[in-house]
């Protein structure tokens, strides 16, 4: 526990270098947050007031905001001067001026009007053109992790919480993260009593309706498809929040739905509270990425009630979701399911480490150092997720498994809702509740977990009851490419025919590992590539991303040429940053000149940071 003591920061929880606010200086009581949708020029006129109490004297009000256009800042009603910082990395400061000083317990109201602006990058709007239904335009916003301060004026960190009163004008239906509290015209209310971080306020507008995929659930989306998409959630929808609630404690935030985005949504999924975005590429028909559903649902616990409090302690937003994530999972299909999505997370895990190159010393630790002031998006990578699920996973094991383990669950999440935390609140507590394994919990090298890049330092056993049929077909095929066998007579459409798409991901995962083992390579053998693509042309096909990303890593890395082009068309299709960029990153390994061609041909369809990540993924 030394090593522990000596990163323990002055302040609990640590400060976040993240932000340009003095937000230690306040708490904030409550939020109105009003927005009105300009389709012609593109951006939303916001106003809000803000109901703060000063913690200390305080002269100076600072707030996070990037390109906006700032109308005016009102103290109590009086207006009150104000001055911006240069517009950096994290954005440009407000400085709002109090005309005298506000003693400490003071409580006043900060009133805000501005616009956003083109540049605003929490923000696209879509042209009807690149909708499923083509009949109106659409927008929505992407906060998480520093957005928010280009929506709105705001302390930008997610140590701040607030409850919320939210409406939109706009002429078509519009959505923000909050309970839908009635619709006057074309105004649109909604209420946020649960005091919730900056990164959690969302919106959107667009031709939305919605269909019940649960008694407590809708999903929403285009008319062209929410059937489709009803058709995809309803079945595990109400068992998730039954499964999560038994785990932890009953679902605290009422309604729980789901707006299915167009397709240049940037994330598979956003906890948004009350309607989760997610991406289309979930409505495969098959019911096979609801994992994705399970996850954001998690988050109604972990993350929207008990928040990391700086973007350096993500894991334990992230971490601790994924582990829930597949408790749920365990509860419904057994443990060996868990084992299974664990056993592909290592898997990712592996190859998000390896793909950092360079820079896996600085991303690859589990707690992060953002303290240069560097952009969180850039840190971001599976590191939190898998290696936040292997530490909570080893603590369930070292305590004596999940019987003992979970009385852990509910009351670490009683304990911290509704506030932020850092990873030394997280293990004190841990030690605390269980003082009686202090022996077992101190076998953790937590100085390696904590702050080593890299893998983790122990490989958990896993249970590869569902995968050992994956790993056999993939050996028979290195073998038999290895022994030069006539590949088309072992080899039959059937083998896999049999798999889940979860199954299709580890088998070829498993393939493309073989790469550099004992001097194999891929692109050595392109007859085989040939071959596999013959015999397994279902995978071309295939309508799961998951499964599709997998085949272009093992034939573009193969350096199979027939599919660069299909690779490159394939990348105009997703928007989800999670194949776009590894995409665009394949193509450029094997042709630099396709990649940034594509690039530059699918650009502008892009969300604006997924824009900006390729873009620099690509050196451009
Ligand atoms: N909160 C994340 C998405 C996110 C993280 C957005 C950081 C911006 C910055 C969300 O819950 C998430 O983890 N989504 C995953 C899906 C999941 C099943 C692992 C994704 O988008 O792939
Ligand atoms: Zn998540």
């Amino acid at each position: 526990m030394n090593v522990i003591a000596q990163h323990r920061p002055k302040v609990s929880p640590e400060r976040d270098p993240s932000t340009l606010s003095n937000y230690y200086n306040f708490k904030v009581h409550h939020t109105t947050l009003a927005f009105e949708v300009d389709w012609e020029k593109r951006i939303l006129h916001g106003s809000s007031t803000i109901e703060l109490e000063a913690t200390t004297n305080v002269s100076e009000i600072h707030l996070d905001t990037s390109f906006l256009d700032f109308g005016s800042a009102a103290i109590n009603g009086e207006n009150a001067q104000f001055k911006f910082g240069e517009q950096g990395i994290l954005g440009s400061v407000l400085q709002i001026v109090c005309g005298s000083e506000i003693p400490l317990g003071t409580k006043f109201s900060l009133e805000l009007k501005w616009n956003t602006t083109e540049k605003c990058t929490a923000l696209q709007f879509l042209d009807k053109n690149a909708t499923d239904g083509k009949r109106e335009p659409y927008f929505f916003s992407q906060c998480q992790a520093i957005h928010a301060r280009s929506l709105l004026p705001c302390f930008d960190t997610p140590a701040v919480k607030s409850p919320y009163t939210f409406s939109v004008k706009s002429s078509l239906p519009a959505l923000m993260s909050g309970r839908p509290a009635g619709v006057e015209g074309n105004k649109y209310k909604f209420e946020q009593p649960i005091p919730i971080p900056s990164y959690l306020v969302a919106i959107a507008s667009g031709d939305i309706t919605k269909l019940p995929i649960g008694p407590r659930s809708h999903v929403y989306s285009e008319p062209s498809r929410v059937g489709a998409c009803q058709h995809e959630f309803e079945h595990d929808m109400e068992n998730f929040l039954q499964e999560a609630e038994n785990l932890v404690f009953p679902y605290e935030w009422d309604q729980y739905d789901a707006l299915v985005l167009p397709s240049s949504f940037p994330y598979g999924g956003m906890e948004n509270p009350n309607a989760s975005f997610v991406t289309p590429t979930l409505i495969s028909g098959d019911r096979q990425n609801v994992d994705v559903i399970a996850h954001e649902l998690a988050h109604s616990w972990s993350g929207n009630l008990v928040t990391n409090c700086s973007w350096e302690h993500f894991w334990l937003n992230e971490g601790w979701t994924v582990y829930l994530e597949r408790r749920i999972q365990a509860a419904i299909h057994g443990d060996a399911t868990r084992h299974f999505s664990a056993i592909i997370g290592w898997s990712d895990l592996e190859n998000s480490i390896k793909a950092m190159g360079d820079n896996a010393g600085r991303y690859s630790t589990l707690v992060q150092d953002l303290k240069d002031r560097s952009d969180p998006d850039d840190a971001f990578s599976t590191v939190p997720y898998e290696k936040g699920f292997n530490l909570l996973f080893l603590i369930e094991k070292k305590v004596g498994g999940t019987k003992v383990f979970d009385p852990f669950i509910p009351y670490y999440f009683n304990k911290f809702k509704y506030s932020s935390l850092d990873t030394y609140q997280f293990i004190d507590t841990l030690y605390d509740f269980f003082k009686d394994h202090k022996k077992q919990l101190d076998e953790i090298d937590w100085e390696s977990w904590l702050y080593k890049p890299g893998m983790p330092p122990v490989k958990p056993e896993f249970d590869t009851t569902m995968v050992d049929q994956c790993y056999n077909l993939a050996d028979k095929w290195v073998n038999a490419v290895k022994k030069g066998e006539d590949l088309s007579s072992i080899f039959r459409p059937s083998d896999i025919e049999v798999f889940t798409a979860n199954q299709s991901v580890v088998f070829l995962d498993t393939l493309a590992s073989f790469n550099k083992l004992d001097n194999f390579q891929w692109k050595d053998h392109q007859d085989a590539l040939h071959v596999i693509d013959q015999v397994y042309s279902a995978y071309s096909n295939s309508s799961n991303a998951e499964v599709l990303f997998r085949w272009f890593v093992l034939q573009v890395g193969g350096e199979n040429r027939k599919f660069y082009d299909r690779l490159g068309q394939w990348l105009g299709t997703v928007g989800r940053m999670k194949f776009v960029r590894p995409g665009y990153r394949l193509l450029d390994t094997v042709d630099h000149e396709l990649a940034v061609k594509y690039f530059h041909q699918f650009e502008s369809g892009y969300h604006p940071i997924c824009r900006a990540m390729v873009k620099k993924d690509l050196g451009l």
